[in-house]
C-alpha cells in the first residue's frame, strides 16, 4: 500500500529530490525488512524498541551499544537472549568497529538512538554530549553511507537510517502554541544543541549524498527501565526511599510525556512507512507541569505502597532551579496521526499507573543501577544545589 501525506514533509520544499533512486513518494515496503541496526538499544528507549522489534516483528536486530552507565542488558528482557537479538558492544565514534558489523549483518534499517540524553550532565560536562552526539553521528553517517553506496537493487532502494531526536531542539515554547515539523531550531542547554547538530548533519547527508533518511522529534518519555536520573524514576525511587523530591525552580515548567512502549510503536510505523526526507514529531498529547508530573507519581504510590508518615508528597522541596531551563514543550503530532495512522495507546494517568508498578515489582532492576557512579551523581547533582530563598 502506498501511503500519501496531506502534507508535505518537512524537508519536501527541498529542489533536491533523489529521484533517481526513486524514494522521494515511495514508502518502505515491510515485508523486504529482515536486520535492523539500533544504536543505543541498551538505554531507555533503545531497549522498548528492540523488545517491540523482536516481539512484534520476524526482523533479527543488532543492537549496537558502548554500554556506557545509561545502558542496562536487563532492559532488554526477554529479547536478550533471544536468536534473533545481537549485542554489539560497540562506540559509535569507532568507524571501524561500526564497518565491520555492517558488513557482517548487512542492515537494510538503522534505527540511530544511541546519544548522550540527560540535560543535567551536558551542563556539567558538555564534551561527551558533542563526542557522542556530533562525532558519534558523523561517524554512524559515512559507514552507514558507504555500506548503502555499496548496495543493489530492491535492497538499496529500501535501506533507512532512521535518525531519532528530540522536542528539545526547538527550545522553549510561551503559555501557547506547540511544537510541529516546520518549527525553528533553537536549542538551548548543550544537549539539545548537540542533538540540533546530529538532526543538521542527517538533514545534509540526505541533501548532498541521497543518503535515504528520516527524521522524528520526540517529546519526554517515561515508562519502564528509564535511568533514575530523569525526573519521573528519581521521584518514585526517592520517595519509597523516604528522600526529598527535588523540583527545579518554582516547578511549573510544563513538558509533554509519552509512553516509552508507545514511541517505540512510533519508531516501528516511522521506520517501515515514513516517508524519505521527512520528520515525524511524536508527541502524547499530554502536558503537565513538572509539580503535576510529581504530585501524580506520589497519589499512585500512596494508594499501592502507602507510607504511614502520610502522603508522599510531604517530601516535594524546592532547590535551585537548572541553568537554562526551558520553560514549556509540546508537540502537535497530527502530522503523523494523519499520515501514519499512529496514535498513543496510554494515557498520561494509565502509563503513570504502569509506570510505579514497573518500578515497585522489579527491585533486582532498580538495585543495579543504583551504582556507586548513580550516587556519585545525585551527590554532584543534589548537594549543591541549595533551596531558592
Ligand atoms: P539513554 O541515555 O537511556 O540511552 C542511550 C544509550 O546510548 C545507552 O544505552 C548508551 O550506552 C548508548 N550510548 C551512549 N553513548 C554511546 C556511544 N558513544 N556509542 C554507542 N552507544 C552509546 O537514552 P534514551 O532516553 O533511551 O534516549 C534514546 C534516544 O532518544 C536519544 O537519542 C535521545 O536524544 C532521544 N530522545 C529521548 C527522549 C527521552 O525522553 N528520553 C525523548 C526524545 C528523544
Ligand atoms: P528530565 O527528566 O531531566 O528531562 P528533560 O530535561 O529532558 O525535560 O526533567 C524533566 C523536567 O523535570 C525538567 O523540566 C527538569 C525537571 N526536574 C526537576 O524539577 N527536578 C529534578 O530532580 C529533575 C531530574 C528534573
Amino acid at each position: 500500500m502506498c501511503l500519501r501525506s496531506a502534507r508535505p514533509p518537512r524537508w519536501a520544499d527541498d529542489r533536491f529530490v533523489p529521484r533517481s533512486h526513486g524514494f522521494a513518494s515511495t514508502l518502505f515496503n515491510q515485508s523486504k525488512l529482515s536486520c535492523v541496526l539500533v544504536t543505543g538499544g541498551a538505554g531507555f528507549i533503545g531497549s522498548a524498541l528492540v523488545r517491540h522489534l523482536v516481539r512484534e516483528t520476524d526482523v533479527t536486530v543488532v543492537n549496537v551499544d558502548a554500554l556506557t552507565y545509561a545502558a542496562n542488558p536487563d532492559s532488554l528482557q526477554e529479547a536478550l537472549h533471544h536468536r534473533r537479538h545481537h549485542l554489539e558492544r560497540i562506540d559509535i565514534c569507532d568507524a571501524a568497529a561500526l564497518q565491520a558489523v555492517f558488513q557482517r549483518y548487512r542492515p537494510q534499517v538503522v534505527v540511530h538512538l544511541a546519544a548522550e540524553s540527560h540535560v543535567d550532565r551536558s551542563i556539567a560536562a558538555p564534551a561527551a554530549f558533542v563526542r557522542t552526539n556530533v562525532v558519534g553521528t558523523s561517524t554512524l553517517l559515512e559507514v552507514a553511507r558507504e555500506h548503502w553506496q555499496g548496495m543493489h537493487g530492491e535492497a538499496r532502494q529500501a535501506f533507512r537510517f532512521h535518525h531519532v531526536s528530540t522536542d528539545e531542539v526547538f527550545g522553549s515554547l510561551g503559555s501557547q502554541g506547540a511544537f510541529d515539523e516546520t518549527s525553528p531550531y533553537r536549542p538551548n542547554s548543550p544537549y539539545a544543541a548537540s542533538k540540533a547538530a546530529s538532526d543538521h548533519l542527517v538533514r545534509a547527508w540526505h541533501r548532498t549524498y541521497g543518503l535515504p533518511v528520516v527524521t522524528s522529534n520526540c517529546s519526554n518519555n517515561y515508562g519502564p527501565c528509564q535511568f533514575p536520573e530523569k525526573l519521573i524514576p528519581l521521584v518514585i525511587l526517592r520517595a519509597l526511599a523516604g528522600e526529598s523530591l527535588p523540583v527545579y525552580g518554582d516547578g511549573q515548567q510544563v513538558r509533554d510525556w509519552l509512553y516509552v512502549e508507545d514511541h517505540a510503536r512510533a519508531l516501528h510505523t516511522v521506520l517501515t512507512r515514513g516517508q524519505v526526507g521527512a520528520t515525524y514529531c511524536i508527541g502524547g498529547r499530554a502536558e503537565r507541569t513538572n509539580l503535576e508530573v510529581i504530585q501524580a507519581v506520589c497519589a499512585v504510590l500512596d494508594r499501592l505502597r502507602p507510607d504511614p508518615q502520610g502522603s508522599y508528597a510531604r517530601l516535594v522541596r524546592y532547590v535551585a532551579d537548572r541553568p537554562g531551563h526551558d520553560r514549556r514543550y509540546a508537540i502537535d503530532p497530527s502530522h503523523i496521526e494523519r499520515e501514519l495512522g499512529w496514535q498513543p495507546q496510554e494515557s498520561f494517568d494509565s502509563g503513570i499507573e504502569k509506570t510505579v508498578r514497573w518500578y515497585l515489582d522489579n527491585p533486582q532492576w532498580v538495585d543495579r543501577v543504583q551504582s556507586g557512579a548513580y550516587r556519585q551523581w545525585l551527590e554532584q547533582n543534589y548537594a549543591n544545589r541549595p533551596s531558592p530563598t
